[in-house]
């Protein structure tokens, strides 16, 4: 399998942490691309339309995206459901994922606004709203800390995904002070092999 990321993506590394969770790097062939809003990378774009990372090339030759979409595959292909559970908890890990997708997409145009978009057409009120959400979605995480239990679900890497871009990129935002189980969760599990060997730097 191929995978086309970038070690700055909080997206992909949500798939190599799962690709690492479930002992799949030898058969994962990670590809790192430059990828930006304004110029399109012209490689990436021959195998996905939206030229976006993560984008997975399976042994069939097929090719899957987004990221919650080749972690299902992944998990479904090589996991035997530890990673998207069974049940009534496939729900509350898949709502987890989304909340966490949502938080990091919020993050992610904020990153762009402030270090791509020239600094005379930034939009401070913009910025205000994308923060707006990404502070709610802390406030529901840390309300669910006490729901979190041992294991280390794709709920539980897409959060750790979500803490680890936020002091990756918004090192002054000080997350942790206004929510202190999150972040006594968090440094229960950022030891983990998975993530130590992904985090951005
Ligand atoms: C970043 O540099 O923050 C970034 C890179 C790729 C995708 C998303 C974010």
């Amino acid at each position: 399998m191929r995978l086309w990321h970038n070690p700055a993506s909080p997206f992909a590394r949500k798939v190599r942490v799962v690709a690492r969770e479930l002992h799949l790097t030898q058969a994962l062939e990670e590809i790192s691309v430059l990828v930006s809003p304004v110029n399109p990378n012209q490689t990436l774009a021959k195998v996905n339309p939206l030229v976006k990372i993560p984008t997975l090339q399976t042994d069939d030759g097929v090719v899957l995206y987004d990221s919650s979409v080749i972690c299902e595959y992944l998990e479904h292909t090589y996991g035997q459901h530890h990673l998207i559970p069974n049940g009534a908890q496939r729900w509350q890990t898949l709502r987890l994922q989304s909340l966490c997708d949502g938080v990091l997409d919020a993050a992610v145009l904020c990153r762009y606004e402030l270090a791509v978009r020239p600094e005379a057409y930034r939009w401070d009120a913009w910025v205000e709203g994308q923060f707006f959400k990404i502070n709610n979605g802390l406030t529901v995480l840390n309300q669910s800390v006490s729901d979190f239990g041992e294991s280390f679900q794709l709920g539980h890497i897409s959060v750790a995904c979500v803490l680890g871009y936020l002091d990756f990129r918004f090192a002054d935002h000080a997350w942790r002070e206004k929510q202190p189980a999150l972040a006594k969760w968090y440094e229960t599990i950022k030891g983990r092999d998975s993530l130590t060997s992904t985090l951005p730097s």
